[in-house]
């Protein structure tokens, strides 16, 4: 039998168990997709649909690297990056847009074949 003690003990290290356990899945930014794909009905004229480029001189952005992402959105912001449509764009959003939107266009899956 269990002595009341050492019970105690063991439910508080499921607890810790548990709560490590939650901060092993929760990322590192609380970045929303869902948001960022909203937010991306401003890009698509130019980055298509799923962040692959409908026009010739604007490149393709699905599947970036996150952090890639957020800080070229950040560059242009700055204007560190100069691009006279980007720096606009870029102007009007915020550090929660910019969060959202390299979530979202980073999640996008991107399959790459080698020429034949
Ligand atoms: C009117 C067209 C247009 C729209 C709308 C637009 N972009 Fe762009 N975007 C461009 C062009 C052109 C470039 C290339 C700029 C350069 O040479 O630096 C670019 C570049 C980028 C890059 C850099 C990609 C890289 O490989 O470094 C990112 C990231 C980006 N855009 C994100 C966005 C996001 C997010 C939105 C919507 C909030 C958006 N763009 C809306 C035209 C557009």
């Amino acid at each position: 039998m269990i002595r009341p003690r050492k019970a105690l003990h063991h439910t508080r290290l499921a607890i810790w168990l548990a709560a490590l356990a939650l901060l092993a899945v929760t990322p590192a930014s609380a970045a929303d997709i869902e948001a960022g794909r909203a937010k991306s009905q401003m890009c698509m004229v130019c980055h298509g649909q799923l962040g692959l480029s409908v026009r010739p001189d604007a490149p393709n952005i699905a599947g970036h690297p996150e952090i890639y992402l957020r800080s070229k959105l950040r560059d242009y912001r700055s204007g560190t990056r100069h691009n006279e449509i980007m720096n606009v764009i870029a102007k009007g959003l915020s550090d929660e847009d910019i969060a959202n939107l390299a979530a979202w266009y980073s999640a996008i899956r991107v399959e790459a074949t080698a020429p034949r």
